[in-house]
């Protein structure tokens, strides 16, 4: 693959030797030198016209320390806000050249139209409700870490599934992998025919985190309802937010799951989030950074391919 634009085009194989090469990099992250030089002589530039802030410090940090050169674009300082279309902007950047191109945009497909303009790889940072590859990519190191294995386990994914593109991307990935995957969240923020995916849905937390391996909370994406229906908070906790009562319905060893940003008291009791028996929130952060060095790796490794064996000596 040139890009990595999202989970649906890759083969189970091809995620596992991501996840393979991560370990790797998980391993060089804890040593106290942190340096690799995979990426050495390449420019990334990372354009987010969303906010992050675990994806785009994790595509930051992952560049540098495979020795990237990293420029992140201030979008709301860029020309963008003078009118300039993303293709223009897209073309002005490749005209400098840059070899890796990570980009987080508010439209599904955006990120899809970028690389269809530009010479560089680009990787897909989460497009609006279409998909967020790394994230499931990190999600299922971390499972796979957690749990010894990423086949035939029973995942619940649960809350705002219809806005959701991390939901969609793990759906995908873990779907590819064989698992049996639930969706559990209220029937007005469930996306139409979603059975077709291979998942099981249910609008009652109790009934659909029955024996789950895997607990995957969701934010309720308010940025993405658009004048639709949106829930009242305290209701919602009521019903969709897990606390220890409704994760008692989980396998007792079940690991608990967010991508973050969370909302304390929405979707999740706070007490759970900080449980260092159940929730690898934080073990999700550190696999982040490893997932994006394997995966700008494997995409500069095509590049040099594309190139050919010559080095330009200036
Ligand atoms: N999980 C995730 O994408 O977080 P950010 O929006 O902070 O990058």
């Amino acid at each position: 693959h040139r890009h990595l634009l999202g989970i649906e085009p890759l083969r189970p194989e091809e995620i596992t030797t991501i996840l393979d090469l991560a370990e790797k990099y998980v391993d060089l992250n804890r040593q106290p030198v942190k340096r690799s030089k995979v990426l050495k002589g390449l420019t990334q530039i990372n354009m987010f016209f969303e906010a992050s802030t675990r994806t785009q410090a994790s595509f930051e940090i992952a560049g540098k320390r495979l020795g990237a050169d990293v420029m992140n674009m201030a979008m709301q300082a860029s020309s963008i806000k003078k009118g300039e279309t993303l293709i223009d902007t897209a073309l002005t950047l490749n005209a400098m050249h840059p070899d890796l191109i990570v980009m987080r945009h508010p439209n599904s497909g955006a990120v899809n139209l970028l690389a269809e303009k530009v010479n560089a790889a680009v990787l897909n940072a989460g497009d609006g409700k279409h998909e967020h590859p790394t994230q499931a990519l990190l999600d299922a190191l971390t499972i796979r870490r957690k749990k010894g294995r990423l086949h035939r386990l029973t995942i619940a994914i649960c809350g705002d599934i219809a806005h959701s593109r991390v939901a969609r991307s793990n759906l995908i990935l873990l779907g590819k992998m064989e698992n049996r995957v639930r969706l559990i969240g209220p029937p007005t923020l469930m996306p139409a025919k979603i059975e077709e995916f291979g998942v099981e849905v249910y609008d009652d937390m109790r009934a659909g985190l029955e024996g789950a391996d895997v607990v995957m909370m969701l934010r309720l994406q308010k940025e993405r309802m658009d004048g639709g229906f949106i829930p009242s908070e305290r209701e919602y906790y009521h019903r969709f937010g897990l606390d220890a009562e409704k994760l008692s319905y989980a396998k007792d060893d079940a690991i608990v799951m967010h991508p973050g940003p969370m909302n304390r008291g929405v979707e999740i009791d706070g007490v759970i989030a900080d449980d260092i028996n159940r929730s690898v929130i934080q073990e999700q952060v550190e696999m982040g950074v490893a997932v994006r060095m394997a995966a700008m790796d494997l995409l500069a490794r095509n590049l040099r391919e594309l190139a050919g064996p010559k080095e330009v000596m200036v």
